[in-house]
């Protein structure tokens, strides 16, 4: 059975083309794997507490207060939904040339040391191996392409982190233009929808 982990992270509610295209994925995928466990997490509606003075303890060494011990649970909750997953799909919206807030603290909370990577003589490894992870990456401007491309901050902080903790077969979809008129917007759309559909029959 393939365990699928849904990370959304968009502000736009209803109105979130990324939230759209996973939709999409979920029903293709379900299609494909009747059996498929489906976890969603949305961190763009119910956005995860960013790390503070108070809460930071709970991710390093033992927990002391009850701040802490909330954040330490938390942690170790999205943790075990990470463990569990095979295929890991993200929707990340470009916000400011990266990724939300809401969705980098959903990493703050994931990449933590003697869990999810660890520190070796030769450096850090990644300990979360084994898995696939696809990205939706939706942009208003266009960045795979042109003299954009360098201001993207976007897939390569994704691939860094993701790679960070083992996960280095990453696709990404990217959904670009979408801020540049209705017809290259509906085109990038329907590009992805086509590109998830693949994926998810390959996900069976
Ligand atoms: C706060 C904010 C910042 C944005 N910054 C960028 C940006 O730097 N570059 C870009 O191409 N699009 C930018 N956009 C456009 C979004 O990437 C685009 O609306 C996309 O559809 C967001 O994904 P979503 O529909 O799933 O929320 C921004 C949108 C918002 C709301």
């Amino acid at each position: 059975m393939t365990n699928i982990l849904v990370i959304s992270s968009s502000a736009a509610g209803d109105a979130s083309v990324s939230a759209g295209l996973i939709a999409s994925f979920i029903d293709a995928a379900r299609a494909a794997a009747p059996s498929a466990r489906i976890v969603m997490r949305d961190v763009g509606t119910q956005p995860l507490p960013h790390l503070s003075p108070a809460s930071l303890g709970g991710l390093r060494g033992e927990p002391a207060t009850e701040v802490e011990r909330q954040t330490r649970a938390v942690s170790d909750e999205l943790i075990a939904e990470l463990r569990a997953a095979d295929l890991i799909l993200i929707g990340a919206p470009m916000y400011n040339f990266g990724i939300t807030s809401t969705l980098k603290t959903w990493f703050d909370h994931v990449l933590r040391a003697g869990e999810t990577f660890r520190y070796t003589a030769e450096g850090p490894e990644g300990l979360l191996t084994g898995k696939r992870a696809i990205v939706i990456a939706t942009r208003g401007g266009l960045y795979s392409d042109g003299p954009a491309a360098a201001m993207d901050s976007q897939e390569p902080h994704l691939r860094t982190m993701l790679g960070f903790i083992g996960i280095s077969d990453v696709s990404f979809v990217r959904v670009e233009r979408l801020a540049m008129g209705p017809e290259a917007g509906a085109a990038a759309v329907e590009a992805a929808n086509d590109a998830l559909r693949d994926l998810a029959a390959r996900a069976a």
